[in-house]
């Protein structure tokens, strides 16, 4: 096939259009910044720079290709709302329009089990929960109106896919954001430390996004992506920054403490503009439990995750050894 794949410039898009490359299909790249994509280029992947909130751009970048894989957003844990609504609504309103122009056979919509967070634990969380009446950020809010839209666009053929906190070599936001807040001794422990989480393995989400592409029989389903592995997420944290020569005592501090702290930082951002040290959406990642139910994916998509959270940290760790 021939698949597009936008936001291929990012951390997640990379290795999607790597794993691709890797089946035999071709592959173009939509973004904006290409520095990071030399190896990529030098494979055979067909460069595309567009702007998610150029429609026609977007259009022409789905001239000739029989999938999109839609990865690119803005996502991060704050920003202004505008910005948000612009590239992830805008933006995917711009895909489903060029995946209609054009014809394109599949369409793959990257979204995320934030959809759904509501900032308490999730407990095996599945994809019949629905979003919450207020969302923890303006990422998961404008996510899950990305989400609707592609539901309600019953002329292109589409699988949602949402992975869970992906982890990899060439991620900056979230291992090295842990990182470097330890190594500035900025990091405190969220809450008592017992909170369970499911991450996954970037290669992983590559190859549900494989199987999203071909499996008969899953247009319009979503699907929860993980590791299939409840890990502690402090126990984790305190076993990298160990790996690392890090000395870390992280200091467990209230939730609840916390995250009234974080309110403070984000009513003073919204008033200098500059991005607060903490949010009430990164706070409850950190403090609350959140594992998701995959049985679905397991079952219908035909997904075995093939890389496991031990083997995928041991990578990560090697991928930021040798980018020092
Ligand atoms: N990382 C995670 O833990 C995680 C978890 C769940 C879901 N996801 C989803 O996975 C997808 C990729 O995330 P990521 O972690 O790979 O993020 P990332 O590294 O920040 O990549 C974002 C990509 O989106 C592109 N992009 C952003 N704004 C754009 C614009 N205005 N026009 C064109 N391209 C634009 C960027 O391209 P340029 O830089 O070239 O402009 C980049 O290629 C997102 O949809 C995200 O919601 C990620």
């Amino acid at each position: 096939m021939r698949i597009l794949v936008t936001g291929g410039t990012g951390f997640v898009g990379r290795h999607v259009a790597t794993r691709l490359l890797r089946d035999g299909h071709r592959v173009r790249l939509m973004g904006r910044d290409f520095g990071e994509v030399g190896a990529l280029l030098a494979t055979g992947a067909e460069p595309w720079r567009a702007d998610l909130r150029d429609a026609a751009a977007v259009a022409g970048a789905c001239h000739g290709v029989d999938a999109v894989i839609h990865c690119g957003a803005l996502s991060a844990p704050w920003g202004p709302r505008a910005a948000f609504e612009a590239v992830n609504i805008g933006g995917t309103a711009a895909v489903l329009a060029g995946c209609r122009t054009h014809a394109v056979a599949r369409m793959v919509l990257i979204s995320s089990p934030a959809v759904t967070f509501t900032g308490r634990d999730h407990v095996d969380t599945t994809e019949a929960a629905p979003y919450p009446r207020r969302f923890s950020s303006s990422y998961a809010r404008t996510k899950a109106i990305a989400e609707q839209l592609v539901r309600a666009a019953d002329d292109v053929s589409s699988v949602i896919l949402r992975p869970k906190a992906v982890f990899g070599p060439g991620d900056r936001a979230l291992l090295p954001r842990v990182i470097a807040a330890a190594r500035t001794g900025r990091l405190p422990q969220v809450g008592a430390g017992r909170n369970l989480v499911d991450l996954t393995y970037v290669e992983n989400v590559a190859h549900a996004v494989a199987l999203a592409l071909t499996r008969p029989g899953v247009e319009g389903r979503t699907f929860h992506i993980t590791n299939g592995e409840h890990v502690p997420l402090w126990g984790l944290i305190r076993d990298v920054l160990s790996r690392l020569g890090i000395p870390a005592r992280l200091r467990p501090v209230p939730l609840a403490a916390l995250s009234l702290l974080a309110g403070l930082m984000e009513a003073r951002a919204a008033i200098t503009g500059r991005e607060p040290l903490l949010t009430r959406y990164t706070v409850a990642i950190l403090g609350r439990t959140q594992t998701y139910d995959i049985s679905a994916a397991r079952r219908d998509l035909g997904y075995t995750p093939l890389v496991s959270v031990a083997e995928g940290v041991d990578r990560t760790l090697a991928g930021l050894a040798s980018a020092r």
